[in-house]
């Protein structure tokens, strides 16, 4: 966790704007954008954190922003960016979608070739394609997105069919994209550069540029190491700059984490409800579920939890729980939904718990399940908080039927 949050500012910030409460600390995150200087573009996948206060901090530093529907094409406008600032990968459109990236002038990353005609209708000129090489590489299966077991992409083998198909179409393939899965590891990763080293021998000399997609992991545990993000870049630099000499034009280099940037620099505070015990298990309820972070019960993801201000304290394992009614409501959860208690001082309604390096895939995963409206999210910066998402209400949550539900008797 960054150093400016520290326990006194997290426990002032619960008690001014209320639990479940996301914070990120906006100078770990540029700290991160700068250790991707290796490549030429660092391109941010929004989906790991879409807030529109975030999104212009890294404008600001000169980044880049994927988007994957008009919700976060219309985000990323809305944070400043515009045109071929924004790419809209998708592996299919909707309406929406396809006429807020024609009326934002925005670039497609397609990754079905259905997608080639009605992008060519919008009169966009160019596109990148995204591929899958046939290997993948993430945390879990379900976040896996290269292989024969993955709808992501065109499939490596396709790639001079789809070209003349979207030659066929007046489309010119200005780039070519890959992204295996989130959390990949580090010989999948470099395992990317030689497929992409085969596919640009194979693709139109209109391809200019080359994504590495995202997928680079962080430490979530003490004690793992760090992603050698230097060597990662060095990698890719040396084959861009052999590829450049073969094909003898030039290639820009392009990078879109999510993850990297965004995971350690936030965290998540919850109240503790209620303690109680079963036979084998100690239990702390508290009120952030799998509606506020989902990934625990989604992926076993393991997020360390410590009760704040209470460092020092003897600890027994305890098992953390949510408000939800559901029995998978667990944020202390392994693959499979195996309890996996962590260490906790005995906690008592009131306490406040922290759940560390959720800026990745939290927020931007939440849900409203069980009635609960979406939790409120501070961004800090220079060690300066400010609320830049206020708390969903009820009445919001209601809103959406308000014109439709007396209509059925
Ligand atoms: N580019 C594309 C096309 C992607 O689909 C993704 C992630 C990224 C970049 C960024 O990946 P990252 O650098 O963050 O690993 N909900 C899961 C992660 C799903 C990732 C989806 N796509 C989780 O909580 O681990």
């Amino acid at each position: 966790m960054s150093a400016a949050l520290d326990d006194t500012l997290l426990e002032q910030l619960a008690r001014e704007y209320g639990t479940p409460l996301y914070v990120l600390d906006l100078d770990h995150v540029r700290s991160q954008a700068r250790r991707l200087r290796g490549f030429d573009r660092v391109r941010y996948a929004q989906k790991a954190n879409p807030g529109i206060a975030l999104l212009r901090a890294l404008r600001a530093e000169g980044l880049h922003v994927d988007a994957t529907s008009a919700g976060e094409l219309l985000r990323a406008e809305r944070a400043g960016f515009s045109g071929t600032e924004i790419e809209l990968t998708a592996d299919v459109f909707s309406p929406e979608t396809l006429a807020a990236a024609a009326a934002l002038k925005v670039r497609a990353n397609l990754g079905s070739a259905d997608q080639l005609e009605p992008y060519a209708a919008t009169g966009l000129p160019d596109c990148t394609l995204r591929i899958n090489p046939g290997f993948g590489s993430g945390h879990d299966a379900k976040v896996t997105t290269g292989g024969a077991h993955s709808k992501h992409g065109i499939w490596y083998e396709e790639l001079e069919r789809v070209c003349q198909r979207a030659e066929a179409c007046g489309l010119i393939v200005s780039g070519l994209h890959l992204h295996i899965g989130s959390g990949a590891d580090l010989a999948n990763l470099e395992r990317m550069v030689e497929s992409m080293g085969e596919l640009l021998a194979r693709a139109p000399s209109s391809v200019g540029r080359i994504s590495a997609g995202g997928g680079l992991p962080v430490p979530y545990r003490l004690g793992e190491p760090e992603f050698p993000v230097e060597r990662y870049a060095s990698t890719w630099r040396a084959a861009r700059e052999r590829w450049q000499a073969d094909l003898g034009r030039p290639l820009e280099l392009e990078v879109e984490p999510g993850r990297y940037l965004v995971a350690r620099a936030g965290v998540l505070l919850t109240s503790v409800l209620a303690t109680k015990s079963t036979p084998g298990h100690d239990w702390v309820l508290v009120d952030a579920g799998f509606n506020t972070l989902a990934r625990p019960m989604l992926y076993g993801a393991y997020h360390r939890l410590r009760a704040l201000g209470r460092d020092g304290e003897p600890c027994t394992p305890r098992m953390v729980a949510g408000p939800l009614c559901e029995a998978a409501d667990v944020l202390t959860q392994d693959k499979g939904g195996l309890p996996a208690p962590q260490p906790l001082p005995a906690v008592q309604p009131g306490d406040l718990l922290i759940l560390h390096d959720t800026g990745a895939y939290g927020i931007s995963m939440a849900s409203t399940y069980n009635g609960f409206p979406l939790p409120a999210e501070v961004l800090v910066e220079g060690g300066v908080p400010r609320l830049v998402r206020r708390r969903q209400t009820v009445e919001e949550l209601l809103a959406q039927e308000d014109s439709a539900f007396d209509q059925v008797r």
